[in-house]
């Protein structure tokens, strides 16, 4: 479990980015794009990584939401992903969803990232990603 961000230093109802470093079963750590949906004291986790050309879905950093912020928006083509499933609801890539990234948020309100293995490597860019 790896603690990744504060809750509070994401505002309600807004994204947050990370680049993070995972490790693989081939040994070699490569970069892990994830974003974070904060919806009150629940988070949702997807891989930054849009299903229809798998471009990072943030055209502008931290900007994953549509204009009422009820969904996620790919900045590229604009495609609409149901928030809590990650599905895709309208856009090029409808019927793909996101890949889920599991999370939950440990007693001392940090989002903790579960279920991989983390590499510490210096070379890439962390940290909450919030604009
Ligand atoms: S790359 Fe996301 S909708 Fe086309």
């Amino acid at each position: 479990m790896y603690a990744i961000c504060e809750l509070n230093q994401i505002p309600n109802r807004r994204a947050a980015s990370f680049v993070l470093a995972r490790q693989h079963d081939d040994g070699q750590a490569r970069p892990w794009l994830i974003f974070v949906v904060r919806w009150g004291k629940h988070v949702l986790g997807y891989e930054n990584n849009c299903p229809h050309e798998g471009v990072p879905l943030d055209w502008e950093r931290g900007q994953f939401l549509d204009g009422e912020g009820l969904r996620i928006q790919c900045g590229k083509h604009g495609a609409l992903f149901d928030l809590g499933t990650g599905e895709c609801v309208a856009g090029p890539c409808l019927g793909r969803g996101l890949t889920p990234v599991q999370l939950i948020v440990d007693d001392e309100g940090d989002i903790c990232v579960t279920g991989v293995v983390l590499a510490e490597d210096d070379d890439f860019d962390s940290g909450c990603g919030v604009e």
